[in-house]
């Protein structure tokens, strides 16, 4: 049977701040912890088996999934003590593989239809079959040449800036046949991207690249999370399903707003009079005081904006304390329980 394994395992060191007290795989994105998008997505090819490699706070993620019936799935873990990176990963799951794998990055939210990608894989008899992307900026991320029938040719993990050729990236998915992992060793760490790609390619192994015209965004930096959440606020990228949250207009329909249509509130978010908030998420229970503006910004749980406080473009942390008056200029970024003290410009 076709399982899923999702590479959860890294420490999201450049989501920081924002990633300290919660691991990336579950940050809220539209208020929801990410995975939960993932999970969609591979129930929505007809996966129902999935397992989650986990090394960086795994009990804050398994304590979420727990067994995975609630949302119709069979979750299982695999933990290492070290990471063992990615490939590395899919070897400690071997145990629990019987089968061709759809392993996926834990940080990139993209509507691919994954049962079209494992339709192109058997069609190609590949022995790997990665999904690509074209990006605006490929700099930063795998490099994926391909010949026009997609027969992959070279795999370039992030060269350098005056190295990039192209704009076709590894969107970190990829159709792994059974015996792929008879070329991982059993100890030690060892990468998809650095190790096992280029080495396969070099023994001729038949790799093929899907390229993906569907929404495809990761979320490993604070500006990616944002543009993932444009994508999610303007419908471009689908809501998962579940958990549903009810988010009914309580206690801030009686006073004089504006909120556009798109934003996505919790229903336990406080708003006064004279409020505006565009293309922004705001999390459980946030309050947001007279005058103040919140424009194409995210704001986790539990946080509070002093009257007039003018937010743009920039991420908030949880329980963090906005003043009065105070700023925050584009592409801020505050870390749980920052302070930003009234009319400061930062
Ligand atoms: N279990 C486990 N163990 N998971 C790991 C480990 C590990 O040692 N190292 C990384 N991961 C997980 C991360 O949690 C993440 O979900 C995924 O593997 C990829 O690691 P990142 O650290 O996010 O890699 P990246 O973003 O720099 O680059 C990767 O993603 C790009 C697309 O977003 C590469 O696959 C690039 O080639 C690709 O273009
Ligand atoms: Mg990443």
């Amino acid at each position: 049977m076709i399982k899923a394994l999702i590479l959860a395992g890294g420490k999201g060191a450049r989501l920081r701040p924002l990633a300290l007290h919660i691991p990336k795989p579950i940050v809220p994105l539209a208020n929801i912890p990410f995975l939960f998008f993932q999970i969609d997505r591979i129930k929505r090819a007809e996966i129902t088996e999935i397992i989650l490699s986990l090394s960086y706070q795994p009990r804050k993620i398994t304590d979420i999934f727990g067994d995975g019936m609630k949302y119709g799935v069979t979750m299982r873990y695999t933990h290492e003590d070290l990471p063992r990176g990615t490939a590395g990963a899919f070897k400690a799951s071997e145990n629990l593989i019987d089968d061709t794998t759809v392993v996926l990055n834990g940080d990139i939210l993209t509507d691919t239809d994954l049962l079209d990608v494992i339709r192109y894989h058997r069609e190609k008899k590949a022995d790997a079959t990665i999904v690509t992307a074209r990006v605006m900026n490929p700099v930063g991320y795998g490099l994926v040449d391909a010949a026009a029938d997609g027969r992959v040719t070279r795999f370039t993990e992030k060269p350098p800036e005056d190295e990039v050729t192209g704009d076709t990236i590894n969107a970190g998915i990829y159709i792994l046949e059974r015996s792929v992992l008879d070329r991982i060793p059993s100890e030690g760490a060892q990468s998809f991207e650095r190790d096992l790609f280029p080495s396969m390619l070099a023994d001729g192994a038949r790799i093929y690249a899907y390229l993906t015209h569907d929404f495809w965004q990761d979320i490993g930096s604070p500006q990616k999370y944002l543009e993932a959440s444009y994508g999610i606020i303007s419908g471009r990228s689908k809501m998962p399903g579940y958990p549903q949250k009810s988010c009914p207009p309580n206690n801030w329909e009686k006073h004089q707003v504006s909120i556009d249509l798109v934003s996505i509130l919790d229903g336990k978010c406080v708003v006064k009079t004279g409020v505006a908030i565009e293309n922004s998420v705001l999390g459980e229970s946030c309050r947001v005081e007279e005058g103040a503006l919140i424009k194409d910004s995210v704001i986790w749980s539990g946080t509070r904006i002093l009257p007039n406080a003018r937010i743009e473009r920039a991420i908030v942390g949880r329980q963090c304390h906005i003043g009065e008056g105070a700023r925050l200029r584009p592409g801020t970024v505050l870390g749980d329980k920052s302070i930003v003290s009234d009319f400061s410009v930062i």
